[in-house]
């Protein structure tokens, strides 16, 4: 008989493992565990749901009482919320990300004193961790609880912390089921492949990564051009600490890692051939992403490039529904610029900056994920919107 295979997210025993991440007990693997299949189930089981709950019900009833069409997801989104499929769905989406936080913070905060000393040990006497304890954190980090982690990526609970980034490295296999891959770097090994094969000519000497948080996908990058002197800035202290100590474990030892603001680095015009950031954008200002672009395109050199990994614009030719499930993130995950940023033009955006039009481009990239079985065809599945590890790139050469 021939049964569909099952298609469930990796355990946690398949995430990888290196000397900074947590121990996790018995009880602690199965709540992750657990939270990962609940996630996948929500995306795969329960989400197409809303699809057929707005075909069927919800959009019928609409043109049936306006006499016409929706004409922008605002208005999807008021009719949608009266529909109950919708509201259990999105309870339950809101519900696994709030335990998600729980269990990554109840895992790290017991042993947060283990956890500092063992990244103060390896990041000890390296000259490529530096800190800024005077960096002033943007208002748009300080006053969120970005999708929904309590303190954001800066707050320190003590001198020497970084149980921000330990959860933040150990819950992210839940909310994506396990496909970033085993290091959740599958964006970065993307990007550097796709720059390697659509560019083999371009040999960067010195790259900035912009917004690293603990290096997840700057690393691949480093990996994948051994030469260059890379450089990975961050506002957050404890991501850095986390992120430099995680890369010595791993044997990464071609990052520097700065905490600094993307909006005014203090780095020399014309110093980078490549600067990039990854799942970054979405989360600064509509202010910062200006004054950002600005700075970026001050610090390329000529002929550099600069690219940017995030889930896709809304587009005018992007169905109404399709944007209205993308933006759940903006109003329950406590994702502020979310919809204001996958609004913008990003022509519009690069060219404030001083890029060309001729020279922006988009493409696509899919996360490079090792948790796959590569020699068994891929599994279609419904996507996860706002999840999948399937990206927009925009970017621009300067010429
Ligand atoms: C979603 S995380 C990015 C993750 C990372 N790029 C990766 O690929 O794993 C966003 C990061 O941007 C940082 N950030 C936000 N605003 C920033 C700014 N103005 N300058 C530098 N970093 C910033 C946050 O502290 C956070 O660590």
């Amino acid at each position: 008989m021939n049964q569909a295979p099952i298609n469930v997210p990796p355990a946690w025993h398949r995430i990888g493992k290196h000397e900074m991440a947590p121990e996790a007990s018995h009880d602690e693997i199965a709540r992750f565990n657990f939270l990962s299949n609940l996630n996948k189930h929500l995306a795969t089981v329960i989400s197409p749901g809303n699809r057929v709950a707005y075909d069927k019900r919800v959009r019928p009833r609409f043109i049936r009482e306006k006499g016409r069409d929706f004409q922008n997801r605002r208005e999807v989104r008021e009719a949608m919320l009266k529909d109950p499929h919708f509201q259990t769905w999105s309870a339950l989406r809101r519900s696994a990300m709030e335990m998600r936080q729980q269990a990554g913070r109840s895992l790290v905060l017991r042993q947060a004193k283990e956890l500092a000393q063992k990244a103060a040990r390896l990041n000890e006497g390296k000259d490529t961790l530096q800190l800024n304890p005077n960096l002033v954190i943007p208002p748009y980090i300080a006053k969120v609880d970005n999708h929904l982690m309590p303190g954001s990526y800066h707050t320190e609970l003590f001198e020497g912390d970084v149980s921000a980034a330990a959860n933040y490295d150990m819950g992210l296999f839940v909310t994506t089921g396990g496909a970033l891959g085993r290091f959740n770097d599958g964006g970065g090994k993307a990007i550097s492949q796709w720059l390697l094969s659509h560019h083999p000519e371009f040999k960067p000497k010195r790259i900035l990564d912009i917004g690293c948080g603990l290096g997840h996908n700057v690393l691949p990058i480093a990996q994948a051009y051994p030469d260059a002197e890379v450089i990975a800035i961050d506002v957050g202290a404890p991501m850095l600490r986390y992120g430099h100590a995680r890369a010595q474990a791993m044997g990464v030892t071609n990052v520097k890692f700065i905490q600094m603001d993307g909006q005014f680095t203090g780095f020399p015009d014309e110093s980078f051939d490549w600067i990039q950031t990854t799942m970054f954008l979405h989360e600064t200002s509509g202010k910062s992403i200006y004054a950002i672009m600005k700075e970026i395109y001050r610090m390329l050199k000529p002929g550099g490039v600069t690219m940017h990994i995030e889930q896709p614009q809304y587009t005018p030719e992007m169905d109404l529904y399709e944007q209205f499930i993308r933006d759940w993130d903006a109003f329950y995950n406590n994702e502020p610029f979310w919809s204001k940023m996958h609004d913008i033009d990003v022509v519009e955006l690069m060219m404030q900056a001083g890029f060309k039009a001729e020279h922006v481009f988009q493409t696509g990239v899919r996360a490079v994920n090792d948790n796959e079985d590569h020699t068994k065809p891929r599994t279609p599945e419904p996507e996860d919107h706002g999840r999948a590890a399937v990206w927009n790139v925009f970017g621009a050469w300067k010429k």
